[in-house]
């Protein structure tokens, strides 16, 4: 499609974005900037506010506080239709009395557009489409519906493309290509796309930037690599992929690391990658940075080990083999191994260290929310507080 200056991405800015519905407050304070041309996800768990975020942008609802400037344009009074913005629901909306081709074209339709038919041609082709274009939305399959909204957002080339769950009805593999797609998409028309997702992984394959979102708040931001291999909070350790968490007081301080003593380990961290470095913290390691041994490792420098413990669980995934080995005092660590050989490296039983690079390690804010805002619940990062606490009681009690 070609792009003119004036169909190319604009800017998003939400500045103290709070939304209130009656009894419950769906988002806090958000502060967000998304640069023109880029490929942003919001990411997070069911109810956590995604689907409010984008219809305050769309104009769908209307904040609380705060303001919403597009291409640095105040539009926070402004009427959705008068607002450089498309959405694709996560319920496509299709309409069910039309041809897919009118309902791509409906928008050019009603603006006036030259040659709506065939635009809508050229965007059914975008998403694989264009053979069906003579149908209605009742014979599509919900996937094929999923990308006819898909089409009919991205032929009005607006400067901001909202996508709420765009692919959640399609399979994984379909979901996979279709991911790629939307991005060599988004790349050759320059749009500024804005992703709601709560599939970690679709966040990290697509987006340049991605925010992980939890009740209604944007807990850390940035590129997917960053994110992952440096979480902030518990919450990002475990929602971004699997990690190892450990609690346990600091007990020595260098220029380059910290040593936490977890159950008696002495665990280093390096102190660029610890958020806090004095007190009783949170320490955390990926499953798939830690090496599964069936002896001993001599003590080396750089090198953080575990065990023995046991291994409680084996099971295979393709890739990869993920063991749960049981650490006395500590409890369950997850080890992710690829499968380099046929068949798993140890069995159910067999007593094992793990030991991980100091430099893959990462500290953890981990600060305690003030009062619980909203209903207590068992998520990660209050495990993790409670944890904390729980310690810090016991070395009071020393
Ligand atoms: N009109 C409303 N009145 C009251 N509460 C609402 C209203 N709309 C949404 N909420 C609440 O606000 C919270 C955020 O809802 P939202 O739809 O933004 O979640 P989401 O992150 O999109 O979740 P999902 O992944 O399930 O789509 C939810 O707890 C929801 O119940
Ligand atoms: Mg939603």
């Amino acid at each position: 499609m070609a792009v003119t200056p004036e169909d190319s991405g604009a800017d998003l800015e939400l500045v103290g974005i709070t939304k209130r519905f009656p009894g419950f407050t769906a988002i806090e304070n958000l502060n967000l900037t998304i640069p023109a041309g880029s490929f942003f996800a919001l990411l997070g768990p069911s109810g956590c506010g995604k689907t409010t975020t984008l219809r305050l942008v769309a104009g769908l609802e209307t904040p609380t506080a705060g303001r919403i400037l597009i291409g640095g344009k105040d539009v926070t009074d402004t009427k959705p239709h008068q607002r450089p913005v498309n959405t694709v629901f996560q319920s496509y909306a299709l309409f069910p009395h039309m041809t897919v081709l009118r309902n791509v074209a409906f928008g050019l339709y009603r603006r006036g557009i030259a040659n709506p038919l065939g635009l809508a041609h050229e965007a059914l082709r975008l998403v694989e489409l264009d053979h069906l274009a003579g149908r209605r939305p009742a014979q599509l399959s919900g996937g094929q519906q999923q990308r006819v909204a898909l089409a009919r957002a991205i032929v009005n080339k607006p400067a901001l493309l909202l996508l709420d769950e765009p692919l959640g009805a399609l399979d994984l593999k379909l979901r996979r290509q279709m991911q790629l797609e939307l991005k060599t998409i988004q790349d050759e028309v320059g749009l500024t796309f804005l992703h709601v997702t709560h599939d970690q992984e679709e966040a990290m394959t697509m987006a340049d930037t991605v925010a992980v979102m939890n009740k209604g708040r944007i807990e850390q931001m940035g590129a997917p690599e960053e994110l992952y291999e440096l979480p902030r909070t518990a919450f990002v350790a475990n929602f971004l992929g699997q990690s190892n968490l450990f609690t346990g007081p600091v007990v020595a301080s260098g220029a380059d690391s910290i040593v936490v003593d977890v159950a008696g380990a002495k665990i280093e961290v390096p102190r660029e990658r610890a958020q806090r470095h004095t007190g009783v913290v949170t320490i955390g390691v990926r499953p798939e940075k830690l090496s599964l041994l069936v002896e001993e490792p001599a003590a080396a420098s750089g090198v953080n080990v575990l065990g023995p413990g046991v291994v409680t669980d084996v099971s295979f995934s393709g890739v990869s083999t993920q063991y749960l080995v049981e650490m006395p005092g500590i409890g369950t660590v997850t080890v992710f191994a690829q499968n380099m050989v046929f068949g798993p490296v140890v069995n159910r039983g067999a007593e094992v260290w793990v030991s991980w690079t100091v430099d893959h390690g990462f500290g953890l804010a981990d600060d305690e929310e003030p009062e619980p805002r909203f209903a207590p619940d068992d998520d990660t990062r209050s495990i993790a507080v409670k944890r904390r606490e729980a310690l810090e009681a016991e070395l009071d009690e020393a």
